[in-house]
């Protein structure tokens, strides 16, 4: 990863932090973007981008940003996301479009303006962080579970759409807790075959394989779960 300089979006907290830290260790040049959160983002030393990604304008703004900065682009985790519980009677269009928003749409905005960058340079890498609700089905977040889905398929299209120079790929986090638990947290990480919760470092690995690996392996999705989706 020497030198390469890699975006990561919502990277001041929890697993985008654990995954821009562990891109630094490796030698990336590390763009941080954040929504929110700037004190935690600055306080990680790395140049920071910050946008509303439900804005396409502030997304196509932040990369531009970027390129600017950097001079190039090699890679793109496409880590912000929301989460919300509903049970799928009671859902709203708003409630539908919070996430849908921030989790498909800003996705494909921030996939499609990287790859212009990547497309006119020298190609790239990028991750799509999905879900184990992508994979399996969950009742109370059926919203969510199809915004994650949805993240899937994107990547396995735009695979294709950008192959050779670009791979795109997804990591699908099982349960990673940053927080106290609670019963249903709980209830989860007993049904894990691994026994036990998994931690930042190890979505952060994952992704890590993808961003340094060869290109041909493209379209592909790891879950990274403890076994909790078999
Ligand atoms: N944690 C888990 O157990 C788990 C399980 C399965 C999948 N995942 C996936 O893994 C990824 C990271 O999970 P996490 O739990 O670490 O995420 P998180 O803390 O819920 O969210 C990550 C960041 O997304 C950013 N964000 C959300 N909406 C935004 C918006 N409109 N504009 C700009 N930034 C926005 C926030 O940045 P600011 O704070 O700067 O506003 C937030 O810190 C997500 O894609 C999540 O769906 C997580």
């Amino acid at each position: 990863m020497k030198n390469k300089v890699v975006l990561v979006t919502g990277g001041a907290k929890r697993i985008g932090r654990s995954i821009a830290l562990a891109l630094a260790e490796q030698g990336a040049q590390v763009a941080l973007h954040y929504g929110t959160s700037e004190a935690e983002a600055r306080a990680l030393g790395f140049p920071v981008f910050q946008a509303n990604l439900e804005s396409v304008e502030e997304i196509r703004a932040m990369v531009d940003r970027v390129a600017d900065h950097f001079g190039r682009l090699d890679g793109l985790v496409n880590n912000a996301a929301r989460f919300t519980r509903f049970d799928p009677l009671t859902i709203e269009e708003k409630d539908w479009d919070f996430i849908h928003s921030v989790n498909l749409k800003a996705t494909f905005f921030c996939c499609q303006a990287a790859a212009k960058v990547m497309l006119a340079g020298d190609g790239g890498h990028i991750v799509n962080i999905s879900s184990l609700g992508a994979i399996l089905p969950w009742q109370e977040h059926a919203h969510y579970c199809a915004s994650k889905a949805g993240v899937v398929m994107l990547t396995r299209a735009l695979a294709k759409a950008w192959a050779p120079k670009i791979a795109v790929n997804t990591v699908a986090p099982g349960v990673i807790p940053f927080d106290k638990t609670d019963d249903r947290i709980e209830r989860l990480i007993a049904r894990t075959p691994a026994r036990r919760a998994g931690a930042g470092e190890e979505i952060a690995e994952a992704v890590l394989n993808f961003l340094r690996g060869s290109r041909f392996t493209t379209g592909q999705l790891i879950a990274v779960d403890g076994g909790l989706s078999l």
